[in-house]
């Protein structure tokens, strides 16, 4: 039987045999549900890149690389970056059992973050989720991006209920629809408006 916490802003927490999860207002038309896991600190070394956790530490660095990527948040509601964009993230991620990571380079510098959902998105255990990619313009086409989606979906496969990953894509981002799809991610809905006044196209890839 499900144990049901006191609500908390914008949906429900509780237990089920053991394991937490949120039920949370998405938008007005959808209600999604996230089993999360206790707080799991991410560190995956590949041979050129290192993908870790964030820290408070990090914030300032983490606002660099959101300032080196106003190219793509222009094609959004908030086109500038802003300390309280990086917070609301690393907030948002967090109600959603997702995993923040920063993308150090070779020399240790910060290049780039992106966020994941390992398992549970939707309510589907064997669903995870990409919530964001951005890598600061200086370091793009260099391999980064592809490198990272690849060693993240090697982490996520290693749970073996997982069968596919989706994520999403601005429709007015014609460089990111490309770059999904050559990673093997298939748009697979009509453009979808969201809460936040950006459209976008739904992506899977189906691992079995
Ligand atoms: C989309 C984005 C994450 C791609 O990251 P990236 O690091 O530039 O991507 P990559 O370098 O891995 O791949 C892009 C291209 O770089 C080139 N490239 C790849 N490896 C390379 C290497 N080792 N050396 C030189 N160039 C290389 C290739 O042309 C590659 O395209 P290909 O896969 O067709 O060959 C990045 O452009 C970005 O952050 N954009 C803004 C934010 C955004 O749109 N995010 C997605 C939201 S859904």
């Amino acid at each position: 039987m499900a144990i049901l916490h006191p609500p908390f802003k914008g949906g429900i927490k509780g237990e089920f045999r053991g394991i937490s999860f949120k039920l949370r207002m998405f938008s007005t038309r959808r209600l999604c549900l996230w089993y999360h896991s206790p707080m799991t600190d991410i560190l995956i070394k590949g041979r050129s890149l290192t993908l870790r956790t964030v820290t408070p530490n990090d914030t300032e660095a983490i606002l660099g690389v959101y300032r080196a990527c106003e190219d793509f948040l222009v094609l959004g509601p908030e086109p500038k970056a802003s300390l309280e964009m990086v917070q609301k993230d690393l907030e948002t991620s967090r109600q959603e059992g997702g995993c923040f990571c920063g993308i150090f380079d070779a020399v240790g510098q910060l290049v780039g973050v992106v966020d994941f959902i390992p398992f549970g998105f939707e309510g589907k255990p064997d669903t995870a989720f990409f919530s964001l990619i951005m890598i600061a313009v200086p370091s793009r086409n260099q391999g980064t991006g592809n490198k990272t989606i690849s060693l993240i979906e090697k982490e996520i496969i290693k749970d073996k209920q997982i069968t596919e990953i989706r994520s999403a894509v601005q429709v007015n981002n014609p460089a990111a629809i490309r770059f999904w799809q050559k990673n093997g991610y298939r748009i697979v809905s009509g453009p979808e408006l969201q809460p936040d006044t950006t459209i976008v196209y739904r992506l899977r890839k189906k691992l079995v």
